[in-house]
């Protein structure tokens, strides 16, 4: 809708003095225009709905340049309805500034505001204007993507990262096995390939297992996590087949009373076990069950009691546990999880460290922190972690990354070392070549060689030095001798070697 600003003069400098004037004016007008007044006159006369000031948000008015011409646009969705409210608007402002205009001492105003034509409607949207709300929305879209990942990355305290979670933990990574859907439905690694890179995974646990850093014999272990689910069955129980394949006398233990998962996940009777045990009605001999061709053995949990805790801390327990570290090489606890109850740090400070199954993306750092915490109140050792579930691509470019690994012969760990001389003195710490070098010595011992035979023949060359590899990635260079003169741990001890039984 367009406005004409003029003067009632007639003279020519009359004329020319009322344009300039008029044109001062037009410029006060389109002020006055988009102004509450106008727009409160316009809702009252109007009837509407709306607010004064949503009219006025809606009002534009401009001067023509070098006219008197005042412009007035009102934008609304319906093209009817603007223009009657821009008609309304410009009879209002008229009415106003002949109100405003008028001189006390003249009949009629120094100024005149009339209508040019009708208001015109346009047919072209001013919004929305697609192809500037796509480009906006875009950009605004990257922006908040961007900002999304900065805050999830300042928040997110999930662990993800095998160096952090190392770094956070101050022990050594004992593996990282990767999410695999197989898993679930399989659960153990007897099912998989023995090429299967979730079986490499294991024998690499296992290999770290004999050279954590560790100052005090080790062979019984608690396998616990921060929470429920994280994996810690799973991972007892392929890492204790993966032991008793390399020839070790492994007993694997149900810890958990509470929710017991591993008579189910290795087919075993649970009726019987620690339980049937500590209350007396059993000896260890008589419940213990064997499990695979590797002669693993396997203490289930029995009937499931009340107040696990209390049976946890017992007496009883605790002779279980010496009977069992007397018989066994190594000794795997699997456990509930450190934050909901106590049981798996009663256990831990029972045995001789704890190795933490820390699940990948889901564990947080605080979690961490707090299961270090539990295990440091009993004054129970971290012997190390296993990040579970991680995606396959971490898991290889960590694992089995070449330019990560040392070369053979060169930067070898004093462990590793240590190992290195004992296998030169004919006394390896490697189980497998310890089982195959041994000569015969009845069932035991021929069990044993055919066990590691036939993991041997399972391993590709490629195959075991990815696992050496892995070993001098994962721990730390500045580890003391894990394998020292006169220990008898999971390093030193070796199949075959001063076993009673
Ligand atoms: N690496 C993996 N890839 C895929 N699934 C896995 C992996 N590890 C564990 N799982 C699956 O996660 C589920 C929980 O695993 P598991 O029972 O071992 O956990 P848990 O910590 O012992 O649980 P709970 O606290 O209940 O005892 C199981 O279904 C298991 O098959
Ligand atoms: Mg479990």
């Amino acid at each position: 809708m367009r406005l004409f600003v003029s003067t009632p003069n007639s003279t020519s400098s009359d004329a020319y003095q009322g344009g300039l004037f008029s044109e001062q004016r037009a410029a006060s007008y389109a002020e006055i225009v988009t102004g509450p007044e106008v727009a409160r006159a316009v809702v009252d006369r109007l009837g509407l709905k709306q607010s004064p000031a949503s009219l006025q948000s809606r009002t534009d008015a401009s001067v023509v340049p070098n006219t008197v011409i005042l412009k007035v646009t009102i934008t609304d969705p319906v093209q009817a309805r603007a223009r009657v409210l821009v008609q309304a608007v410009a009879q209002e402002f008229i009415a106003l500034v002949q109100k405003l205009e008028r001189s006390p001492n003249r009949a009629g105003s120094p100024i005149n505001a009339s209508l040019l034509g009708a208001p015109v409607t346009s047919s072209t949207p001013v919004s929305p204007v697609p192809p500037r709300n796509v480009g906006l929305g875009a950009v605004l879209g990257l922006l908040l993507g961007v900002g999304l990942a900065a805050l999830r990355e300042a928040f997110d305290t999930k662990v993800r990262d095998p160096d952090e979670l190392m770094e956070f933990t101050n022990a050594p990574l004992l593996g990282t096995v990767h999410f695999d859907n197989a898993v679930a439905k399989k659960g153990l690694i007897t099912s998989f390939n023995p090429r299967d890179p979730l079986v490499e995974v294991f024998r690499v646990l296992r290999t770290n297992l004999q050279f954590v850093r560790v100052d005090q014999p080790s062979k019984m272990f608690v396998v616990t996590s921060a929470v429920a689910g994280d994996g810690k069955t799973t991972t007892a129980c392929n890492l204790a087949i993966s032991l008793a394949r390399a020839g070790y006398r492994v007993a694997l233990v149900e810890g958990d009373l509470r929710r017991p998962g591993v008579a189910t996940g290795l087919g075993l009777e649970r009726a019987a076990g620690l339980t049937t045990v500590l209350i007396g009605r059993l000896d260890v001999a008589q419940v213990m069950q064997k499990w695979g061709e590797d002669g693993l053995s396997v203490l289930t949990s029995g009937a499931l009691p009340p107040h696990p805790a209390e049976l946890l801390q017992s007496r009883a327990m605790s002779d279980v546990l010496a009977d069992l570290r007397k018989s066994f090489d190594v000794v795997l606890i699997d456990a509930p999880p450190l934050l909901p109850v106590t049981d798996a740090a009663l256990l831990a400070a029972q045995s001789d460290g704890a190795i933490l199954v820390v699940r990948h993306g889901a564990t947080s750092r605080e979690q961490v922190r707090m299961s270090l915490e539990r295990l440091t109140s009993v004054h129970a050792r971290l012997v190390g972690t296993v990040l579970n579930r991680s995606p396959k691509r971490q898991v290889t470019s960590y694992a089995y990354s070449y330019e990560y690994a040392p070369v053979r012969g060169r930067h070898r760990p004093p462990a590793t070392r240590s190992a290195n001389s004992e296998r030169t003195a004919g006394k390896s710490a490697d189980p497998e070549e310890v089982s195959a070098r041994k000569p015969a010595n009845g069932g035991r011992a021929a069990r044993k060689r055919a066990n590691a035979e036939r993991e041997a023949r399972e391993l590709a060359p490629s195959d075991r030095f990815d696992s050496s590899l892995v070993t001098d990635t994962v721990v730390p260079a500045d580890a003391p001798e894990a394998v020292g003169p006169g220990r008898r741990d999971l390093a030193t001890e070796r199949p075959g070697e001063g076993r009673r039984g």
